[in-house]
Formats: structure tokens, sequence, C-alpha cells
């Protein structure tokens, strides 16, 4: 058998390794105008639960992120799971709310751990209708990717997306999160049928690059 080259001496340039993995603990993230705060059972009872209920009816919402929130009793169920999520840090889940209304609703993001040995993670993201089209997804998804990034420990953080959801794509791509190629049939969207999806990543090392416009 032919020898196998000899491994490559890292570089004396070459990035730190991302910290080990730690619980999500948590956080509100101020946005400015808005907040990403944490999903908790304080929610159940407000009005944020005739939002979530009626988030899951909203034709993009049904199909590119369903919401199992259709009436109050499997609202607060959704909102007990988050809650106890927290509790054991394994998912950053929060509520994005106007910073000076945090009982109106413009949408939710998380990020989960898809390996946390590994490091690695996943963001998804939806806004109702009225709060689409202001670049609060691509600023949601920054700040909340530099948290995860900064005290989480995440490695790579992933974002994917239907092909056909091109308003996600910009986001991903506003986000520094290039995309990294086709997943083919990977995912089954509400319509019942499986979607190709754009597989998008940002890594630890990346995360000081400046990304551009709002
Ligand atoms: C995807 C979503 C979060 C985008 O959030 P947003 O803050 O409204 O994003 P924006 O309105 O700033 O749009 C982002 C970009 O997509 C573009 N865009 C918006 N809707 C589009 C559409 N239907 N087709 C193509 N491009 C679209 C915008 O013009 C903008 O482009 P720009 O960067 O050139 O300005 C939001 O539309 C949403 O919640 N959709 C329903 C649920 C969903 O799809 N969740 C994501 C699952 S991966």
């Amino acid at each position: 058998m032919t020898a196998l080259p000899s491994a490559p001496t890292p570089a004396a340039s070459a990035p730190a390794p991302a910290p080990a993995p730690q619980d999500f603990v948590r956080t509100t993230l101020d946005l400015g105008d808005a907040r990403l705060r944490p999903w908790s059972r304080a929610d159940i009872g407000s009005p944020t639960v005739d939002a979530l209920i009626a988030a899951s009816t909203d034709e993009a919402i049904a199909l590119w992120n369903p919401l199992p929130t259709a009436d109050r009793d499997a609202a607060t169920k959704w909102l007990e799971a988050r809650d106890d999520a927290w509790g054991k840090g394994t998912l950053a889940t929060f509520a994005l709310a106007e910073s000076t209304r945090p009982d109106t609703l413009l949408g939710a993001l998380t990020v989960r751990w898809t390996d946390r040995a590994d490091g690695l993670g996943m963001i998804g993201y939806w806004l109702v209708p009225a709060a689409r089209g202001r670049g609060l997804a691509t600023r949601a998804t920054r700040v909340a990717a530099d948290w995860a990034f900064r005290t989480a420990g995440v490695r790579r953080l992933e974002l994917a997306h239907a092909v056909e959801n091109e308003a996600s794509c910009r986001v991903a791509e506003r986000c520094g999160f290039p995309a990294e190629g086709v997943l083919r049939a990977s995912y089954r969207f509400g319509d019942g049928e499986y979607h190709d999806e754009h597989l998008h990543a940002r890594l630890w090392s990346d995360r000081e690059q400046v990304t551009t416009d709002r």
C-alpha cells in the first residue's frame, strides 16, 4: 500500500477551535424596535396565545413552518414544551415581539442542537404577515446567530429552507449563511409533499464577518 501523505501542520494563523458546546440560557435579545424573548408559561392566557392560533392559519406559515397551535389547548402545550426546553437548556426558542408592546407578536425564532457534542446547530424563523418585508427576520437571525456563537459554543449553524422559499433564501444570504447545496426531497412541508431544500450554514470561524445592508 502506498504510504499516505503526513497530515499538514496547522498554520500559525489557523483559527482557534470553537469553545465547548453549552446549554442555551434564557436571554432576551434586543433589536431596538423589537425583542427576541424566551417563550414561557407566562404567555399562557395572554394575547400571545390568540396570535399563535392566528399564525397557525397563515398560508405561508402553514406551508413552510406549520405550527401545532390551532387552538388554545394546543398552543398551551406548545408553550409549556418551549418553557421546559429552556429549563433543560436544549432549545433556544424565542418570541419576536414589539419592544414597546410586548404582547404584539411579530414572529418566532429557534436555535436547536442537531448534534450538541459536535457543536452542530440549526436556526429557523417565521414572521406574522404584518411583520414581513422590513428586514426583521434578517436582523433577528443575525442577532440570534451571534448570541449562539458567543454563548453556546455553536461551531456550525445550519439554515435550511424549501428551494421555492426565496424570501428565506435572501434572509440566509444576508445573514452570512452562504448556500452550500440542494438537499433533494429532504423535508415534508405543510402541503404534505417532500420538497428540495437549500442548505445554508455559518461557521463559528465566520462569526466576525461583517454582513452587509440592513
Ligand atoms: C421568510 C420570512 C421569515 C422572511 O422574513 P422578512 O423579514 O419578511 O424578509 P424580507 O421581507 O426582508 O425579505 C427578504 C428578501 O426576500 C425578498 N422576498 C420577499 N418575499 C419574496 C417572494 N415571495 N419571492 C421572492 N423574494 C421575496 C425580499 O424582497 C427581500 O429581498 P432583498 O434582500 O432584496 O430586500 C417571512 O416571509 C416568513 O415568515 N414567511 C413565512 C414562514 C417562512 O417561510 N419561514 C421560513 C421557513 S425556512
